[in-house]
C-alpha cells in the first residue's frame, strides 16, 4: 500500500528515534528553553483574548508534572501546516485565520446546531482547567493542561437521536492557507470518530486553551478533541463539524494504513504498533536530559479505572 506519510511514522521508533532526535533538535533546544525569550512577548499577547478559565481538581493528578509550554507549543504534529514537528508553529501563524470560527453539529440529532465559538462556549457554562497525559503514537509523551468544556455538554445541546451511535469529526479544509493541504500530504479534511458512549464519557474534552491561554493555531485553534486515553491523533484539530452517525466513520490515518492505525488507538502498551513498541514512551521535557527520558506505558494511558468499561468484552488486540 502506498503510504503518503512522512518519516517519523513510516520508521520503527527504536530507529529513527536519533534521526528524527537529530532533525527535531532545534526545536527541542527552543522547548527546553534555550530559546524561550523569542516566545514570551507573542505569548503574553495571545494570552489577553482567552476565556476565563477555573481548576477542576477533580481532573488533576497532583502527580503530573506539566510539559513546558514552549514544548507543548513548538513540539507538534499538525500535517495540514507540515510534516515535520516544528513547522505547525510558523506555518500555522501566516495568515491563517481561526477568529471568528463557527462549529456545527448535524446528522442524528433533534436540534441541529452552528455556532460561533463564543456562543458555544456560553452555552456549554464556561470553560475549566483540567490536565491529562497525552501519548502520541509515536511512543512520545506529554503533561498537558488544558482549558475546555467536557464534549458531552456539546453533544448534548443537539440532542442525539436513538440511532446516533457514533460521532464524526472534521477538520476545515482550507488549501490557501494549509501548505499540507495544498500539497496532500494526506487526504483532506482530517476526520476522525468516537462510539457515542466513548464521546459522552467525562474525560472527553473539547480544549479551547493551554496553560490558561487561548489554545495557539499549531495547537488545534480554536476547538480541539482531547481523549487522553487514546493515542494522540485522535485528538483532531480545528475541528468545523460534528456529526452524529449510526456507522463507525473512518478515520484519515486508517485511511492511510489501516493494517497500522486503527479506529480505537487507545493506549495499549501490550499491542505493539506494527513497526515498533508501544510498551515505553519518551517523556518530552521530562528527566533532565535534553531529548527527555523514558517511562513505561501505562494501560489507556493512565485512565484505566476511568474507561475500561467502555470496553468490556472487547478484543482489545483485533481492536486497535
Ligand atoms: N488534527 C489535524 N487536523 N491534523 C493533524 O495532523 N495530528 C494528530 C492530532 N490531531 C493532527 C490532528 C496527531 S498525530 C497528534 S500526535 C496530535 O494532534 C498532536 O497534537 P499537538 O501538536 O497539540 O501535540
Amino acid at each position: 500500500m502506498l503510504i503518503r506519510t512522512p518519516k517519523d511514522w513510516e520508521l520503527r521508533e527504536s530507529a529513527t528515534t536519533p534521526e528524527t532526535i537529530y532533525q527535531n533538535r532545534r526545536t527541542f533546544l527552543k522547548t527546553l528553553g534555550f530559546a524561550g525569550a523569542a516566545f514570551a512577548a507573542r505569548d503574553l499577547f495571545a494570552a489577553t483574548a482567552g476565556f476565563p478559565t477555573t481548576n477542576n481538581p477533580a481532573f488533576r493528578d497532583p502527580a503530573l508534572k506539566p510539559t513546558p509550554y514552549e514544548a507543548i507549543t513548538h513540539y507538534n504534529n499538525f500535517y495540514e501546516f507540515g510534516t515535520d514537528k516544528s513547522e505547525p508553529a510558523e506555518l500555522a501563524n501566516r495568515g491563517w485565520k481561526t477568529d471568528p470560527w463557527t462549529v456545527e453539529v448535524t446528522g442524528l440529532v433533534d436540534t441541529p446546531l452552528k455556532l460561533d465559538v463564543n456562543e458555544l462556549v456560553a452555552k456549554v457554562g464556561g470553560i475549566e482547567q483540567r490536565v491529562y497525559r497525552f501519548r502520541c503514537v509515536e511512543a512520545w509523551s506529554m503533561v498537558i493542561p488544558w482549558d475546555g468544556f467536557q464534549l458531552s455538554k456539546l453533544i448534548a445541546l443537539a440532542s442525539p437521536k436513538a440511532d446516533a451511535k457514533f460521532v464524526k469529526f472534521t477538520t476545515f479544509l482550507d488549501r490557501k492557507s494549509a501548505p499540507g493541504q495544498a500539497d496532500g500530504n494526506l487526504d483532506y479534511p482530517y476526520i476522525e470518530g468516537l462510539r457515542l458512549d466513548e464521546a459522552m464519557h467525562e474525560l472527553a474534552f473539547i480544549a479551547t486553551g493551554i496553560y490558561g491561554k487561548p489554545i495557539p493555531n499549531q495547537n488545534g485553534a480554536p476547538l480541539r478533541l482531547v481523549v487522553p486515553w487514546k493515542y494522540g491523533f485522535k485528538n483532531i484539530k480545528s475541528i468545523v463539524k460534528l456529526e452524529l452517525v449510526a456507522k463507525a466513520p473512518r478515520n484519515t490515518w486508517q485511511q492511510m494504513a489501516a493494517s497500522e492505525y486503527g479506529f480505537y488507538a487507545n493506549v495499549n502498551p501490550l499491542v505493539d504498533h506494527p513497526r515498533w513498541s508501544q510498551a515505553s514512551e519518551r517523556v518530552i521535557g521530562g528527566g533532565g536530559g535534553v531529548f527527555g527520558s523514558r517511562q513505561r506505558t501505562l494501560m489507556f494511558n493512565g485512565y484505566e479505572k476511568q474507561v475500561a468499561a467502555l470496553y468490556k468484552g472487547l478484543d482489545l488486540e483485533k481492536n486497535y
